[in-house]
């Protein structure tokens, strides 16, 4: 197997500047592009200042981080940065009329057998690469990293469509080099896996809110310390064959009957951003965020 060795990451916002410096940590030449100079200063600023963090909790030397640095380069034009790469990520927003004029562009600019890779949540692989003509189609991949990407281990892997088995595994081992923990979907779902399964439960989480069931310190409480404590080092498959499959079956079907089934977002949401209580970044969501507790979280926490 040929090994990935040039990297290129498309849009340096949330997810892309944490997918470069994961990439850097790990010994690998990385150039970013974004078109908005501002992305790129502010790129080289949160990857800094997470390093610091790294080198604080003993999970990166202190003589390693402007290597790391150094590793990284930024470009404000696509050709450049993604000339000799071998593996192209796209993390720009998610748009389909942006990622297709881009996976366009990409398919101008890189050398056949360049993997070319999608960080997309929720659009699907098929339409944004359509364009493409059908060799091209074969390096085209689905490769969703989870926020912070230079913390969280899971990158989800397309594995449906027409991706070439060797360029799959390719990416599996650059992946997995890097620290992180594949999976591969096999079925062309929005969401994928993971974001199913958290959909799952943020809406019966909003739905006990809504209905006043308990604070909302105790119900992430209930979260952390219950089913969130077993899920960190234990699948649900497994929760299940270790309960009894006969006890889930039971508790399924007394309880499934009285949980939410809402087919959209909960109205508690949409009443929260109306009153421009989104969360960390207004200072209030569920919780209130002083200055002091804004850096705490956002230096332990994850979201989608
Ligand atoms: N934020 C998350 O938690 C998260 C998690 C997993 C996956 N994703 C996915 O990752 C992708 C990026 O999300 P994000 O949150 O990092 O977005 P973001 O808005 O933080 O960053 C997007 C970046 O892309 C740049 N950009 C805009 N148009 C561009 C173009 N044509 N070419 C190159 N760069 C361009 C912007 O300047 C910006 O810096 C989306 O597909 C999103 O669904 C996001």
């Amino acid at each position: 197997m040929k090994h990935i060795e040039t990297i290129a990451v498309i849009g340096a916002g949330t997810m892309g500047h944490g997918i470069a410096e994961t990439f850097a940590i790990h010994g690998h030449d990385v150039r970013v592009y974004d078109p908005d100079p501002a992305m790129r200063e502010k790129a080289l600023s949160a990857i800094r200042s997470e390093l610091g963090l790294l080198v604080e909790t003993g999970q990166v030397a202190a003589a390693d981080v402007e290597g790391i640095l150094g590793r990284i380069s930024y470009a404000g034009e696509l050709e450049t940065a993604v000339a000799a790469a071998d593996f192209v990520i796209e993390a720009i927003p998610e748009d389909i009329t942006l990622k297709r004029a881009l996976f366009a562009n990409l398919d101008q600019f890189c050398a056949p057998g360049t993997i070319l890779a999608s960080n997309t949540s929720s659009l699907d692989l098929q339409e944004m690469i359509v364009d493409l003509p059908q060799a091209r189609q074969a390096d085209c991949m689905i490769c969703h990293w989870y926020n912070p990407a230079h913390l969280v281990p899971l990158v989800e892997l397309s594995d449906f469509g027409g991706t070439a088995a060797a360029q799959l595994e390719r990416v599996e081992a650059l992946l997995q080099s890097c620290g992180k923990k594949t999976i591969r979907v096999l079925r062309n779902l929005p969401g994928l896996i993971a974001n199913r399964i958290q959909q799952g439960i943020a809406r019966e989480v909003f739905a006990l809110i809504e209905a006043g069931a308990a604070s909302p310190e105790d119900i992430d409480n209930a979260l952390k310390y219950g089913p969130a404590f077993r899920y960190a080092t234990t699948g649900q498959l497994e929760i299940a064959d270790f309960g009894g499959i006969d006890i889930w079956c039971a508790v399924g079907d007394n309880l499934l009957p009285q949980i939410s089934a809402a087919q959209e977002a909960n109205d508690l949401l949409r009443r929260k951003i109306a009153e421009n209580k989104l969360g960390l970044k207004t200072g209030e969501g569920f919780f209130h965020y002083g200055e002091g507790r804004s850096v705490e979280v956002r230096a332990t926490s994850t979201s989608d």
